[in-house]
């Protein structure tokens, strides 16, 4: 079967931390409400340093856990909800800054989906074009810019960070189910700069029937969003295994988007496959997007909870709204 390898990751952690007892200063929240609907207690957020950067830093740190030289990199794909421009991409800005100079770069806006959606793409490239020897998939994400501090049904759920991979094909067991559901778009999202030319007279308006939100920030109904993840979750990785005909609880290591630790044990019990097998860091992370997983997994690599040959499951889920699983062999 064709698959992948993981050859090194590497990550990127603001070095500002809010708790949630920092929270409860500013909106009417407590640290016990946090803690109970979520699981979340501390977040990192960004003091200035834009997208891109964290993204430099978590790639830089990738190729050097891989061991190779930039100039082998034929792909960069760079997922973000949060980019520092409308152009030029985050992958391109980063190719220039790491000196990736045989690498295409595209980005991809999956949501918290994104860098399982980036992994599948990498998987297509390496497996169709014989010149793209190594993939680096870069998840970043600066979602406290778009975050609302006045909506406290929001805004302590986000954090930003950065982790990155180098990827390259291998032969090993590799499946993956992605998908989306464009009409729950309304229920998470966050709106750009409305149009507004020299000429405009405004007789070309179109509802996009979504609810009123706050500027750019993220509107989130976070009701229907629990409902759709609960099932995107276990459908997604149940999916991606019936694909192969592999078992599940065959799985070392899941590694699904942190939103909810709550999210995460009602699809553990459906799945009938056990917590233990989850890795979780929301307690220290929050959500980050799509840089949840690779954070995740760059912190489980770290602390030797993955080694190779473990038989691994990533799941996201997110806007869009988007949901994706992989699974492979680490
Ligand atoms: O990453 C993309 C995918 N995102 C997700 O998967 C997130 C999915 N959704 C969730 O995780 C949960 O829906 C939330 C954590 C966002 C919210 O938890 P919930 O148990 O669904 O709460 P709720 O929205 O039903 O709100 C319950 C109550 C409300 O008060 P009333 O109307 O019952 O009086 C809220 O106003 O909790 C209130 N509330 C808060 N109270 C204290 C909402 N946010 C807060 C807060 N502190 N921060």
């Amino acid at each position: 079967m064709q698959g992948i390898k993981i050859l090194g990751t590497g990550g990127y952690l603001p070095k500002k931390k809010i708790t949630n007892e920092d929270f409860a200063k500013i909106v009417d929240t407590s640290d016990e409400w946090i803690r109970t609907r979520t699981g979340m207690v501390e977040r990192y957020v960004s003091d200035g340093e834009p997208t891109w950067y964290m993204g430099l830093m978590a790639a830089r740190e990738a190729v050097k856990a891989a061991g190779i030289s930039v100039e082998d990199i034929g792909v960069i794909i760079d997922t973000s909800v949060s980019p520092d421009y409308y152009t030029p991409s985050m992958s391109c800005v980063i190719q220039g800054k790491l000196g990736a100079v045989n690498a295409m770069t595209i980005d991809v806006n999956c949501a918290c989906a994104g860098c399982v959606y980036a992994i599948d793409m990498a998987k297509r490239y390496l497996q169709t074009d014989e010149n793209i020897k190594y993939a680096l998939v870069i998840a970043n994400e600066n979602l406290t810019k778009i975050t609302d501090y006045s909506d406290r049904s929001t805004c302590v759920l986000f954090g930003d960070g950065a982790a990155a991979m180098v990827i390259e094909r291998s032969e090993s067991m590799y499946s993956s189910f992605l998908g989306a559901d464009g009409t729950g778009a309304k229920y998470l999202f966050a709106r750009s700069i409305p149009p507004a030319n020299a000429f405009m007279s405004g007789e070309g308006k179109v509802d996009d029937e979504f609810p009123e939100s706050n500027q750019h920030y993220l509107y989130q109904d976070g009701r229907e969003v629990y409902k759709f993840a609960t099932k995107a979750l276990p459908n997604a990785l149940t999916k991606a295994a019936e694909k192969i005909d592999f078992d599940l609880n065959e799985l070392d290591v899941i590694i699904p988007h942190q939103a909810n630790v709550r999210i995460i044990e009602t699809a553990a019990k459906n799945l009938g496959v056990s917590m233990d097998k989850f890795v979780i860091n929301l307690d220290k992370h929050a959500n980050t997007s799509s840089a949840s997983i690779p954070i995740a997994l760059d912190e489980a690599v770290r602390s030797g909870r993955i080694k190779k040959g473990d038989k691994v499951g990533f799941v996201g889920f997110g806007a869009g709204l988007t949901f994706g699983a992989i699974i492979f062999e680490y």
